[in-house]
């Protein structure tokens, strides 16, 4: 690719590759604008998935039969499609789990009850989905670990400043942030914030289920310790998302959860553990998910991050010149570094009333808090219309948005 032209991506072709685009919504063409809650799959995803199942379908790591040897290679080239992905260093330090709040659990289980000490903090931040709140609080109650809540900027970006003080005592285990914000759109500095950590002598954990579809994420950049990710929202199944723990951590590491598959040797005394990453998988995994996964990867891999994000840009740019000048629309957020998240109010209606109205129009966006609570409380708003963007998203769809709010702003008026 010549480093000067921004690389490109043949839209029409992408979208007729997501069967469920041409859907209709009561005679309207279906604006699909929820992909930061799930995204939609492409044909490739679904049929990778449907073929396993007809004909190459067994359990794996358990069956010394053919179907099953086959289903096992196509189980671990998906570990080995993922390493690729996130760049680790060695295919172990991959664990599939059944979704990044299942991810976040593990951590919080294996490293914060299994080797964190009573008295020592975790910091998370203002702008945490619950997935990377709860688990902390759980992990607080039960183990006397203290929970440090960073401050985020009026414009939605991590204060740094903040994250410094509250790592300065030393006495911090974990720092645990999203690396985008599945509402504010903002996109941490991640290398910078594992750097923090690290000084700090604290393990750095990146909830990357917005971020890992949009950019181009890369473990050894960032010196990350944990990386969590999930396949619905990357164009993948649901039921599978994905550990990346530096492997060292791991094999320190309790196991989560005891099963089959998990363990080395067992008798009615004891158990010893199997090495990673099978330590980490107990009981029959997410095998069919795993291989829509590998299709998924592949998938955004052949029309190549980069392209994604050059496209993604120039939706938030196109989004950024229309949302913020409708009357009477308030953006939450105005982060330097964004994706295609915008979570709005309207202020003559209820976000509930405006996505109502929208989905009239066939325009699909999601309302409430968009499990981000607390995030809410801090901008004093009682919930939001949330447009997230997906790699099919088309310009014309931002505009589309756009108009709908405006009419929707003398509806409500
Ligand atoms: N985390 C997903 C969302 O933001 C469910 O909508």
């Amino acid at each position: 690719m010549d480093g000067h032209m921004a690389p490109r991506m043949d839209l029409a072709a992408i979208r007729a590759d997501f069967p469920i685009l041409s859907e209709t919504v009561r005679g309207k063409r279906f604006t699909f604008l929820d992909s930061g809650a799930s995204a939609q799959k492409p044909r490739q995803v679904i049929g990778a998935m449907v073929r396993m199942m007809e004909k190459a379908y067994a359990n794996v790591h358990r069956g010394a039969y053919h179907m099953s040897e086959q289903a096992t290679e196509a189980y671990e080239a998906s570990r080995r499609a993922v390493q690729r992905f996130l760049n680790a260093a060695d295919e172990r330090e991959i664990i599939f789990t059944g979704s990044s709040t299942n991810a976040i659990n593990l951590v919080a289980h294996s490293y914060g009850r299994g080797v964190m000490k009573p008295g020592q903090a975790v910091v998370i931040s203002e702008m945490e989905h619950h997935a990377n709140l709860v688990p902390w609080q759980m992990l607080r109650d039960a183990h006397g670990i203290e929970l440090r809540v960073a401050r985020i900027t009026d414009a939605g970006e991590l204060d740094l400043e903040d994250l410094a003080a509250k790592l300065a005592d030393g006495k911090v285990g974990l720092v645990a942030v999203t690396h985008m914000s599945n509402v504010l759109g903002t996109v941490t500095p991640a290398a910078l914030i594992a750097r923090m950590a690290h000084e700090a002598g604290a393990k750095v954990l990146f909830d990357g289920s917005q971020a890992a579809v949009h950019r181009r994420v890369d473990m050894q950049a960032l010196d990350a310790d944990f990386y969590v990710f999930t396949g619905h929202k990357l164009y993948g199944p649901t039921g599978i998302g994905v550990l990346y723990a530096k492997a060292a951590l791991l094999e320190a590491m309790p196991p989560f959860l005891g099963g089959g598959d998990m363990i080395a040797e067992v008798t009615f005394e004891k158990s010893i553990w199997a090495p990673i990453p099978g330590k980490f998988e107990a009981g029959t995994p997410p095998i069919i998910e795993a291989i829509g996964l590998h299709a998924a990867i592949d998938y955004v891999e052949a029309i190549g991050m980069p392209a994604i994000e050059a496209h993604e840009r120039a939706l938030v740019d196109r989004a950024m010149a229309r949302l913020p000048h409708i009357e009477g629309v308030t953006l939450l957020g105005r982060a330097q570094d964004r994706g295609g998240v915008f979570a709005f109010a309207l202020d003559t209606a209820h976000a509930h009333d405006v996505a109502t109205l929208l989905d009239r129009a066939g325009i699909a966006v999601r309302s409430g808090r968009h499990c981000a609570e607390p995030l809410h409380a801090r901008f004093n708003v009682e919930s939001t219309c949330r447009a997230s963007f997906g790699l099919y998203t088309t310009p014309e769809e931002v505009d589309l948005l756009a108009d709908a709010l405006g009419q929707a702003r003398e509806f409500f008026r």
